[in-house]
């Protein structure tokens, strides 16, 4: 396998800090991966994303082999050229979008057919499908074909998809081979059976992968069993390769995960929160629908790098809201993507001095306060 570099380059405690290395650009980490699930994170342009300090982006196959299909992404030079982003693309493999949103799903140990969420069309995707997508799409970091199972489930139906994925796993990394450049992670599950966490995540070591995401966490059970989940999962992966935890999550979540070792996050919550009217900040979460703001010209944060943040008043923000505007989502995207990028920003340069744990508890205290 090409082996993606990534150095290590200060840790505290089990928290680490670093830089995964691609050609077209480093991950530092821990990084935030900003949701680009259709060929744009949403409301946001490219160059805007780069600036709030993103080095990589997230593109979904599900979405992507629907509209515009992967072939003509291809044809037209690849997803990078398509969307107009020249760093860094992890791609997320479809099996958890077809689950969570297609219409009809079947799945079978070769792979599911479903029928697609915008027009009924039928589908299928395989491990083998999968990989070829993203390498048509062509993904610096592809990621192997999975199951994840929501929660609670039962530990039988837990260790099904436990083993499926496995299996997944291994015919993704055969049908991946060893592409120049580029890496192939793969994803540890096992729902909330801790004993079924280390289970997978040896199994998929022994695989061999460039990097491990940890999949099947923050799908409806409480924060305290994701992270007993993270403790029991990220000592059983390798100290040199960089780990994901997917689909996670609030300012809170990210640190208390860095605290246990993940290096890479990717979620939905800055952007789709930023097109319902709420902000992140440094000092919390601002809910500019509330009418408390129609008389305030502060700005989000007089201090943030970020002109959405630090140029606009929480009137004019709580107007655009109020009044539907386009702009209004355009903004608080943009804020609360570059809030994300400071978080981790912050996070690194705190591992790199031996302070996180009290940068951590400092963020989440805020955090913990509510709407400023
Ligand atoms: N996104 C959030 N969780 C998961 C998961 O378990 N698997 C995949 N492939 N994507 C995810």
């Amino acid at each position: 396998m090409s082996a993606i570099p990534f150095t290590v380059s200060a840790t505290d405690g089990a928290a680490r800090t670093g830089a995964l290395v691609f050609p077209r650009g480093a991950i530092r980490t821990p990084a935030f991966m900003p949701v680009g699930t259709a060929a744009t994170v949403k409301a946001m342009y490219a160059d805007q994303v780069r600036d709030t300090g993103a080095d990589v982006v997230l593109g979904n196959v599900y979405h992507l082999m629907l509209r515009p299909g992967a072939e003509r992404v291809a044809a037209l030079g690849g997803l990078h050229k398509f969307m107009g982003w020249q760093g860094p693309i992890l791609t997320d493999s479809g099996g958890f979008q077809v689950m969570s949103l297609s219409a009809l799903r079947k799945l079978d140990p070769d792979g599911v057919t479903f029928r697609s969420h915008i027009d009924g069309s039928q589908h299928r995707l395989t491990p083998e499908r999968s990989i070829e997508i993203q390498r048509l799409l062509g993904a610096d970091v592809s990621m192997q074909f999975d199951e994840c199972v929501r929660l609670p489930a039962t530990p039988e139906e837990v260790e099904r998809a436990m083993r499926l994925s496995i299996a997944w796993g291994e015919r993704s990394k055969a049908a991946f081979g060893a592409p120049e450049g580029r890496a192939l992670f793969g994803i540890v599950q096992g729902g909330d059976v801790a004993e079924l966490r280390k289970q997978s995540a040896r199994a998929l070591v022994d695989i061999g992968f460039d990097g491990y995401a940890i999949g099947g966490l923050a799908v409806g059970e409480p924060q305290a069993t994701m992270l007993a989940m993270l403790e029991e999962t990220t000592p059983e992966l390798p100290a040199d390769r960089p780990r994901y935890l997917m689909g996670v999550g609030s300012p809170d979540d990210l640190l208390k995960s860095v605290a246990r070792g993940v290096d890479m996050f990717d979620c939905v919550m800055p952007t789709r929160a930023g097109r319902h009217g709420l902000a992140y900040t440094r000092f919390g979460r601002i809910n500019l629908k509330n009418a408390r703001h129609a008389d305030d010209p502060r700005p989000l944060d007089p201090e943030s790098d970020c002109p959405a943040a630090r140029d606009y008043s929480r009137a004019y923000l709580h107007h655009l809201v109020k009044t539907g505007e386009i702009l209004g989502m355009m903004l608080l995207t943009w804020a609360n993507v570059a809030y994300y990028q400071s978080l981790m920003a912050g996070a690194r340069a705190a591992i790199a001095d031996g302070r996180f744990a009290d940068y951590a508890a400092e963020t989440s205290k805020v955090w913990a306060d509510g709407d400023p």
